[in-house]
């Protein structure tokens, strides 16, 4: 009878977890405080009940979770398998997006920042971390590197292979987590790169982990990423970094400062993906960390910033699209390169 009791609170408890969980998986932000405490809260109530059995028996939603059913990986926490499933998603309309040649903001600025910043790398192992649907990839496949792409979405890994089957480079690429390369050996490439994705990562340390791992000594790692500093971004429903604009009198927008609110809080945001570009809009997660949160994971894990810069726009991309001209005066991204020591 005693053990019966235990029985039926030990499955509440679980029921109520998993029931967090699939709260937690959807895109409704509404309540951030519920999503991330609400597990432990059930914890806390139940030991001061003095029913200590389910601290043990409890297991914290906001840990590792396990993904049922022919996954890539065992086990993913909650916010991976979150972002993992919103750009499988979305990955039809990135892919459209990306190969019609709109992602301006790839050719005319980061794209050139990090073909800069890579240099040449013919005949060296190169890992495109959150590769997308592969088009940095083939970039530096076509200039003689030997690549290997990953990403969280099986669905871009998919549109990457279909690519690499079409139009052989000699890229392979494998649907991952950044945060467990299980499938690549130690230091087993010259450099790795991630561009436009370390933001988009829930495990950044994680990741940064598995790219020291996987770097031989004297190794690269080049960052191309929004500036932490002044990337657009909202925190409970309201943009506390953005542009401010007004319309002038030719009717269009003019670009006046940039505001910047909370830039100490870490937190991660639902983001909606929409503009006339995109064939229809999409929703991913981003996580907002601090520059010193960036660097001083670096050094945590060996990689020692060698150089830095805040690329600008290249002229034609600003004669092209000339909102991209405001970036001569407020940087869109930054660029990192960290070497690994010994
Ligand atoms: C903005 S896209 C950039 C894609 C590509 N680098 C490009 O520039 O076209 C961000 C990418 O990060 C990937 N991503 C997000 N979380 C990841 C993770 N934990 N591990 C690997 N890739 C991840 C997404 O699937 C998505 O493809």
């Amino acid at each position: 009878m005693r053990y019966a009791k235990y029985l039926t609170l030990f499955i509440g408890n679980y029921v109520i977890q998993r029931i967090s969980l699939v709260y937690t998986l959807t895109e409704c932000d509404s309540f951030p405080w519920f999503k991330k405490w609400s597990g432990s809260i059930l914890l806390i109530i139940l030991r001061f009940t003095k029913k200590c059995v389910f601290v043990l028996g409890g297991i914290p939603f906001e840990k590792k979770e396990r993904r049922w059913g022919g996954a890539f990986m065992g086990r993913l926490k909650a916010e991976t398998f979150k972002q993992r499933r919103q750009w499988d998603k979305a990955a039809n309309i990135w892919v459209e997006f990306v190969r019609s040649g709109k992602n301006y903001y790839t050719e005319y600025l980061n794209g050139p920042a990090l073909k800069q910043m890579v240099g040449n790398v013919k005949g060296r192992r190169v890992l495109d971390l959150g590769c997308g649907e592969g088009c940095l990839s083939r970039l530096f496949a076509k200039t003689g590197a030997e690549v290997v792409g990953i990403d969280l979405s099986e669905a871009l890994i998919k549109a990457a292979r279909a690519e690499e089957e079409r139009h052989p480079l000699g890229v392979r690429y494998f649907a991952a987590d950044a945060a467990d390369l299980n499938m690549i050996d130690s230091q087993s490439f010259d450099l790795a790169y991630c561009h436009m994705a370390l933001a988009d990562i829930p495990d950044y340390e994680g990741a940064i982990a598995e790219v020291s791992r996987v770097l031989k000594t004297r190794g690269r790692f080049v960052v191309v990423m929004p500036h932490p500093c002044f990337s657009i971004r909202p925190l409970d429903g309201k943009m506390v970094a953005d542009w401010e604009t007004r319309l002038g009198e030719d009717g269009s927008k003019r670009y006046l400062y940039y505001r910047v609110e909370d830039y100490f809080q870490r937190y991660s945001y639902s983001w909606e993906w929409k503009h006339n570009r995109l064939d229809s809009s999409f929703v991913t997660t981003g996580f907002h960390r601090t520059l010193s949160d960036y660097i001083n994971t670096l050094t945590k894990h060996r990689l020692v910033v060698t150089r830095f810069d805040e690329p600008k726009p290249l002229e034609k991309g600003v004669k092209l699209h000339p909102p991209m001209k405001k970036h001569y005066r407020i940087p869109q991204s930054l660029i990192i390169e960290a070497t690994k020591t010994i």
